[in-house]
C-alpha cells in the first residue's frame, strides 16, 4: 500500500511515444530547406484524418486557433460572441482582441458548458457567433446549441482545446460546428509543450487561414501581402512530436478512461460528491477526472486542495467564472450553476502514467480529509 510519496502526484503529464525521438531528431537534422514543413504537413493530414474533417492547420496555441476562427467568421468590433461563463479566460480574450464583446452565459450542470435552454436570452442583434466549450473532457449539448444557432443565423465555434478524443453521438469533438480549435499545451491529452490546431470543412476559410497565419501572405508572389494577418506558426520540430503522439492517441484516451473508472469505482457512492457526469450520446475522453463538492464538508474546496498538497497530491481548481474577474465586469452570482461548479470543482490527478496504487492513495486521502 502506497504511503505519502516522495514526489508530487501530478494532475497531468504525457507518456513518451515510440517514435517521438526518431521524428524530432529527424526534423532537427533534416527538417530544413526543402524539408522545412514535412512534419507540419504530415501532422495536419494525420490530424484531419483522425478527426474525419477536411482541413487541419497547425497553430502555435489553442488561443490563436480560436482567434483565427473568429476572424474567419467575420466577427468585427462591436459584435457579440456568446461563451460560457465557466471557461478558460482565453475564450473571452480572443473576442476582445477583435474589439468585439464576450457575452457570458450560464452553464448546465450535466454538460459543464452552455445551457442550451437558456441560450436565447443572451442573443441580441449584435450577436454573431456562439462558442461552446468542451470542458475537462465533458462535452457541450451541441445539438441544442446548433438548433438555436441555426434559428438565429449564428456561427458556431467549438472550443475543443480540452475535447480531443471525445465523441458525441458518433462524431468527434471538433467536427460538430463551423470550425474548432484544439490545444496541445503541456497538460493536454496530446501534449507537445505549446501548440494548437484549427479545423474546418470549409475550403475557402482554410485557404484564407493559411495566408492569415503568415501575415496575410500571397501564395502567388513571394513576400507580397494581401491583408493584415498574424504570425501564428507551429515549428516543424513541434509537429514531429505532435505526429508521434497522435499515433498513440487511442492509447492515451484508453488510459484516461481507465483512470476515471478507478476513481468512479471508489468515489461514486459518496453523497455530496459529483464526478464527471455521463449522459446518453457522450463518449468522454475524461481528460481530467474531476469532482464537485455538492454539499458542505468539514473542509472547503480550497482547504481540501491545500491538505491534499501537503499529502503530495496536486489538484487544480475548476476555472473561476469569467464574470468574477474585474476585467470582464465583475458581475457576481448572475450564474448560480457556473459559480457553484467554478467554486466547488476540483480536477484530480489524471496523468496517463498514473497507477491504480496511486489512485488508491489519492482516494484514501480524499476520504480521510472529507471524513467520508
Ligand atoms: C478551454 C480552453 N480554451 C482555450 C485554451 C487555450 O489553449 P492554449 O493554452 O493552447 O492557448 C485552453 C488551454 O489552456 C483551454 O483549456
Amino acid at each position: 500500500m502506497l504511503t505519502k510519496p516522495e514526489e508530487l502526484i501530478l494532475t497531468a503529464g504525457p507518456a513518451n511515444s515510440r517514435n517521438e525521438v526518431k521524428y524530432v531528431v529527424d526534423a532537427t537534422m533534416r527538417g530544413w530547406n526543402f524539408h522545412h514543413s514535412d512534419y507540419i504537413v504530415k501532422f495536419e493530414k494525420a490530424f484531419a484524418s483522425y478527426l474525419g474533417c477536411k482541413y487541419a492547420l497547425t497553430m502555435p496555441t489553442g488561443t490563436s486557433a480560436l482567434h483565427l476562427a473568429l476572424v474567419l467568421f467575420g466577427v468585427k468590433a462591436g459584435d457579440e460572441v456568446i461563451i460560457p461563463d465557466l471557461t478558460y479566460v482565453a475564450c473571452a480574450n480572443v473576442i476582445h482582441y477583435i474589439g468585439a464583446k464576450a457575452v457570458l452565459a450560464e452553464v448546465d450542470r450535466q454538460t459543464w458548458s452552455l445551457d442550451a435552454e437558456k441560450l436565447e436570452k443572451y442573443i441580441t442583434p449584435k450577436t454573431r457567433a456562439i462558442m461552446p466549450v468542451h470542458l475537462y473532457g465533458n462535452m457541450a449539448d451541441m445539438n441544442g446549441i446548433k438548433r438555436i444557432a441555426k434559428k438565429h443565423h449564428l456561427r458556431v465555434l467549438e472550443d475543443a482545446c480540452e475535447g480531443l478524443g471525445c465523441i458525441y453521438y458518433g462524431k468527434p469533438a471538433g467536427t460538430l460546428s463551423d470550425a474548432a480549435a484544439f490545444s496541445f499545451q503541456g497538460a493536454k491529452l496530446l501534449a507537445i509543450g505549446e501548440g494548437g490546431m484549427f479545423v474546418t470543412n470549409k475550403k475557402d476559410w482554410y485557404e484564407r487561414a493559411r495566408s492569415l497565419v503568415d501575415h496575410g501572405v500571397s501564395f502567388k508572389h513571394q513576400f507580397w501581402h494581401n491583408e493584415i494577418g498574424f504570425m501564428y506558426p507551429m515549428s516543424n520540430i513541434q509537429a514531429a512530436l505532435g505526429l508521434a503522439r497522435l499515433e498513440e492517441i487511442n492509447w492515451s484516451i484508453e488510459r484516461k478512461r481507465r483512470i476515471f473508472k478507478w476513481y468512479y469505482d471508489r468515489l461514486h457512492d459518496i453523497p455530496g460528491i459529483t464526478l464527471n457526469p455521463s449522459r446518453p450520446g457522450l463518449h468522454s475522453s475524461y481528460w481530467m477526472s474531476s469532482l464537485v463538492l455538492d454539499k458542505k464538508f468539514p473542509l472547503s474546496r480550497n482547504q481540501l486542495r491545500w491538505k491534499l498538497r501537503e499529502q503530495k497530491i496536486d489538484t487544480r481548481p475548476f476555472f473561476y467564472p469569467i464574470s468574477m474577474f474585474n476585467l470582464y465586469g465583475k458581475r457576481h452570482k448572475q450564474h448560480p450553476v457556473a459559480y457553484h461548479l467554478g467554486l466547488n470543482g476540483i480536477n484530480l490527478p489524471s496523468g496517463v502514467m498514473l497507477t491504480e496504487e496511486k489512485i488508491d492513495y489519492v482516494v484514501r486521502c480524499l476520504r480521510q480529509n472529507l471524513r467520508v
